[in-house]
């Protein structure tokens, strides 16, 4: 459904430009060297828009100039103080350029890659920007999609570059923002067409396409298997859990992802208010961006043996659904009594993390909408991060600098596991009101083999209800596929 925007690149000099719209990044205080390279194309219109203080080059302003030749109209957009330019301002400005054009109602677009800037990141952040800021959802829509704004086809100006690496650049920028478009898309959709069978089936299909192994365990593999969390927690629901299995084999060093795939948590017998029970279709986030990371990883073809592993079910509540009080066993033998159903997500994780431990991982990272606790703590800016590893959190730390995509340690101190012991199993599923996602991750950690284990709690990055970031329109944001790529680019540095 998704229209696809033509994407070319431009290599002879910008007079021979024809576009409906070119975008021109300019630092804060132009100076008269900046306008003057301008002053052909802008038929001196520039001069005047910053004479008059129309435009300053403030960071993410944007002013338009309408002009009478082949460049029919220049986006002058800011780009904030040169000494704090850097790749993530360039991402942005170039997003915010591209959402003003597409409001606009004009359908072609044109950007001169930002000065200062090696060529190959510039486009790269270009690309990124103006793709991640204009992704849509409208897969079901049936009215009114002929007045949908849309860009076409995007073009990016590099005259004089070397364009072979900003080609090569612009492809890998796509491949990324694809497989974040792919997770954005499944989030996205309803929880009536998105059930563990759905994401089972899109495991299957991605399998196919990279040629790699896909394994979906069935409930009766699962009871085999002993795992007591997920089969507690898809009790109350009709759709059957499956648990899935993604394997590539890309080198010696295994790295396993795990996703948590709640396709829908209504909270179960302790039931969620029902102000914003909606966005619990979001509740499998992790499971989807352990499906983009996998494609991603192969069709990068990264160097090493990628393990994927997604359990997936509902939390509703039914007549066999599970209940407060009720004690259940897990994969590594380990038990849990159940204080509150709606603590699930850490349930069906236990039997994931516990599972891993057959691939022997050097590194272990879970991504989940874990709990609304580290909501409160860190808002929709940065994803929590618990490690039993200085040197894997380091990394990652690092990786959320590179990509954007920012995470915050939280301490994994073992004394918090006071706040979850119980008096009947090993351990209860949930604690007092504070420190809610300390303890979902000590919880975690109880089912953890690897050295070097990571739990990413994305509840409040994983999607947004609020146009505030222009690169996340409202709903799923795919976090997760580009940080676990630049951890995965320099897991060996
Ligand atoms: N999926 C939710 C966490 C969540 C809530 C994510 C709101 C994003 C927004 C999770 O399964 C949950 O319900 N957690 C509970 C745990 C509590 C019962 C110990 C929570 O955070 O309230
Ligand atoms: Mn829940
Ligand atoms: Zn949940």
């Amino acid at each position: 459904m998704r229209l696809h925007m033509k994407i070319a690149l431009f290599t002879r000099e910008l007079d021979d430009l024809k576009t409906e719209a070119l975008v021109l990044g300019f630092y804060e205080n132009l100076d008269t060297g900046d306008i003057d390279r301008y002053s052909v194309i802008s038929d001196g219109l520039l001069e005047e828009a910053v004479r008059d203080k129309d435009f300053t080059g403030k960071f993410g302003k944007i002013f338009m100039l309408r002009l009478k030749g082949k460049v029919k109209r220049l986006i002058l957009v800011g780009l904030g103080k040169r000494e704090e330019f850097d790749i993530h301002k360039a991402r942005e400005a170039a997003g915010k350029a591209a959402v003003y054009v597409r409001d606009q109602g004009v359908k072609e677009l044109s950007f001169n890659l930002f000065e200062d800037f090696n060529p190959s990141d510039g486009a790269y952040a270009i690309v990124e920007g103006v793709k991640l800021a204009l992704y849509q959802f409208n897969d079901f829509k049936t009215q009114g999609l002929e007045d949908l704004k849309k860009i076409n086809q995007f073009t990016l100006v590099a005259s004089g570059n070397n364009f072979v690496d900003v080609d090569k650049s612009i492809k890998k920028a796509l491949t990324v923002v694809d497989s974040v478009y792919y997770v954005r898309d499944l989030q996205n959709k309803p929880s009536n067409v998105v059930t563990p069978t759905y994401l089972a089936n899109e495991a299957k299909k991605i399998a196919i396409k990279f040629k790699i192994k896909c394994t979906v365990l069935e409930k009766n593999d699962m009871e085999r298997l002993g795992m007591g969390g997920i089969l507690a927690v898809s009790r109350g629901s009709d759709h059957p859990p499956k648990f899935i299995i993604l394997e590539y084999e890309g080198g010696k060093e295994t790295i396993c992802f795990v996703g948590k795939g709640v396709t829908f948590d209504s909270g179960g017998i302790s039931i969620k208010p029902s102000q914003d029970m909606d966005e619990m279709k979001f509740d499998m986030s992790g499971g989807a961006s352990v499906l983009g990371i996998m494609q991603l990883a192969v069709g990068l073809k990264l160097p090493y043996r990628i393990i994927g592993l997604i359990p997936t079910t509902e939390n509703l509540p039914g007549g066999n659904a599970y209940k407060p009080g009720d004690i259940i066993k897990f994969h590594n033998g380990k038990t849990s009594e159940i204080i509150n159903t709606d603590a699930e997500g850490r349930l069906i994780l236990a039997d994931a993390l516990s599972y891993s431990k057959r691939f022997n991982p050097k590194a272990v990272i879970d991504f989940a909408t874990l709990t609304g606790a580290c909501v409160v703590s860190l808002g929709d800016l940065y994803t929590g991060l618990f490690s039993n590893s200085d040197e894997l959190a380091n990394k990652l730390l690092k990786a959320g600098d590179l990509s954007g995509e920012l995470v915050w340690r939280l301490p994994l101190n073992s004394k918090y596991f006071e706040y979850v012991k119980s008096n009947v199993a090993d351990i209860k599923n949930a604690g007092p009101r504070y420190a809610g996602a300390i303890t979902a991750a000590i919880f975690l950690k109880e089912f953890v083999d690897c050295k070097q284990w990571a739990h990413l709690d994305i509840a409040g990055t994983a999607w947004t209800t609020k146009n505030g970031n222009v690169l996340n329109p409202c709903g799923g944001t795919g976090v997760g596929v580009r940080l676990a790529l630049q951890l995965l680019e320099n897991w060996k540095k």
